[in-house]
């Protein structure tokens, strides 16, 4: 089961009100059954972010060979006055929003003449997003929060529809989606804006892979750590017995299909039990699960995806060495 929960913070109001949406059936444990019977048995990126998980992947975002967080920082702070120009929005959205660091750039620029100013965050993890808003109430006063927690996939039909939207979607975490998942996510966004509504896109680009490669294959083991905690969370989560130290991480590179897959890799034959699922997982030493894929973009590419869900390109940034872009998208005429 999953749910959805809105939390409203204002000046006036400091304590965040929380409301929630009805519950939605989803039967985790018959997608997860369904993604570790597979000839490459997989498990869903969600796993990922419980609060360990989401904090490891903060730690991530700082690491010097993880590039794309202070690459996007850098794109924004040179580029958000005009982006906000050309959206013109009474309310930012972000969607999976995280620690808060990248919308501080946008409220820093955004005109204080536009008035009913209102930002909502979305974000699967309640503590992170409790208190991202708790700081960011605190320090834009004038300005109108609002949470939502939820999966920026299953819950968008809940995301606010008043006001003239600019949809934030930071981190290329669009790239965490199958082409797919990443069709239907962009079609129903466009589909649920109107022709004044924008839509602003981080994009990890297509590059050297030995600089992708690094991103994913720290030295310090931050990623390492991330990927196996998906383990963990299983384990808390369905009563399953997977011994972390029984896997290997393992991220690569692949050139062809442009993205990087992240998998965990069995270091001796084992059996798991996964005790809610009423499963038993039998594998043999170098057998491999995926936990992630990361998909790169070209700006052809990108702009040939949004098209055809109904999406126009309005304005492309990105920095000198071409690693990272913000895609500004509008529903097309
Ligand atoms: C959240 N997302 C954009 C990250 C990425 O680069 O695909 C997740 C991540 N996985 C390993 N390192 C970072």
């Amino acid at each position: 089961m999953s749910y959805c929960m809105q939390i409203a913070v204002t000046d006036r109001a400091p304590s965040p009100q929380i409301d929630r949406a009805p519950p939605r059936l989803v039967d985790e444990r018959a997608l997860l059954r369904e993604g570790l019977t597979r000839p490459l048995p997989e498990i869903s990126a969600r796993y990922l972010y419980d609060d360990h998980g989401s904090a490891l992947f903060e730690q991530i975002t700082r690491l010097p060979s993880y590039y794309q967080t202070r690459t996007e920082l850098q794109i924004l702070e040179r580029d958000a006055a005009e982006l906000l120009t050309l959206a013109a929005p009474t309310r930012l959205i972000e969607l999976g929003s995280g620690a808060g660091r990248k919308i501080r750039l946008l409220l820093d620029a955004w005109p204080t003449g536009q008035v009913d100013r209102t930002c909502t965050m979305l974000d699967i993890n309640e503590r992170f997003l409790r208190d991202a808003l708790a700081a960011l109430a605190r320090d834009y006063p004038q300005i109108r929060f609002h949470g939502l927690v939820g999966d920026f996939q299953r819950d968008l039909p809940h995301i606010p529809k008043a006001g003239r939207r600019l949809i934030l979607f930071f981190a290329g975490t669009i790239g965490n989606l199958d082409p797919a998942a990443r069709r239907a996510f962009l079609r129903q966004l466009a589909a649920d804006m109107d022709p004044e509504d924008a839509l602003l896109v981080g994009l990890d680009l297509v590059k050297d892979p030995r600089r992708i490669d690094a991103a994913y294959n720290d030295p310090e083991g931050v990623t390492a750590a991330f990927n196996r905690n998906a383990l963990a969370a299983l384990n808390h989560r369905f009563g399953a017995n997977f011994d972390l130290d029984g896997f290997a991480h393992r991220a690569f590179y692949d050139p062809v299909a442009a993205r990087v897959e992240m998998r965990l890799v069995a270091v001796a034959a084992q059996r798991i039990q996964l005790t809610d699922l009423d499963l038993e997982l039998t594998l043999a030493r170098g057998d491999e699960l995926r936990t992630e894929i990361s998909c790169k973009f070209t700006r052809d590419a990108l702009t040939g995806e949004a098209a055809e869900a109904g999406l126009q390109l309005r304005a492309w940034r990105s920095d000198p060495d071409a690693l990272f872009a913000l895609a500004l998208l509008g529903r097309a005429p």
